[in-house]
């Protein structure tokens, strides 16, 4: 199975460095072992797409679960459709805890995705409170219980599991904490068959190969490595191997 390496630009890189971006990104020898992602503002989605030199799948970062409506602000997962995107972010922890996102909505959320046709890419993690309490595999289990109605009989989505303590942070899971938590993302989806699992949180070209071999990680989503060209090409390579 090919190794799904993907960058979420957060709010960084408008339309123009968006171009720059993808006129100087070049891995090497990956296009058959890697599916690379990018989750760009959706300012810059058209910019992505025009510039990319190498295939590169297009997502965007939050969706709303309406399809149209009087919600300033808002886009929907049909309009990303229209503009280009296959892929959706669903519930990231800055979603969820920096803009209040409930577990109910990324529910909607999710089956919102799946109406337009695209491939929903939901995150969950633990905050650390909740890790040293020993509560990870609960709020892992709750957090997927919120959504996984919506994905009966869909086999196109992802889940991302990035603990909130490691995002931004520096601090990353061990390939060790990383496969205790996708066995409990995969047996807790049961019958729901994930294309992926990716792991998220203070990725880099550094220990990308590791997490990536650990098992049950099937990939990675990055974050701040994934802002300049050269160093996410080089956690593209690492996934090549
Ligand atoms: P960092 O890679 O910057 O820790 O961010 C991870 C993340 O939130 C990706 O969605």
């Amino acid at each position: 199975m090919r190794k799904v390496v993907a960058g979420n630009w957060k709010m960084h890189h408008g339309p123009d460095a968006a171009a720059g971006f993808l006129s100087r990104f070049r891995p090497r020898g990956v296009s058959e072992t890697v599916e690379l992602i990018l989750f760009p503002p959706d300012l810059s989605l058209r910019a992505v797409r025009k510039a990319a030199r190498v295939p590169v799948g297009l997502g965007v970062q939050n969706i709303h679960w309406e399809e149209s409506g009087a919600l300033t602000g808002e886009v929907s997962a049909e309009m990303a459709r229209e503009a280009g995107a296959s892929f959706a972010l669903v519930g990231h922890s800055e979603r969820r805890h920096l803009f209040g996102e409930t577990d109910d909505q990324v529910g909607r959320k999710v089956r919102a995705a799946v109406r337009a046709g695209l491939v929903p890419v939901v995150c969950v993690g633990e905050l650390l409170k909740e890790r040293r309490a020993g509560w990870l595999a609960d709020v892992l289990r709750r957090q997927i219980s919120a959504f996984a109605g919506a994905l009966e009989g869909v086999t196109a989505f992802m889940v991302a599991y990035e603990p909130v303590w490691a995002i931004g942070t520096g601090e990353t899971a061990t390939p060790e904490d990383a496969s205790e938590a996708h066995a409990i993302v995969r047996e807790t989806l049961g019958a729901r068959t994930p294309a992926a699992i990716l792991y998220g949180g203070s990725v880099n070209p550094g220990n990308a190969a590791e997490l990536m071999s650990a098992p049950g990680v099937d990939g990675v989503l990055v974050g701040g490595a994934s802002l300049d060209p050269g160093v996410f090409a080089g956690i593209a390579e690492a996934a090549a191997g």
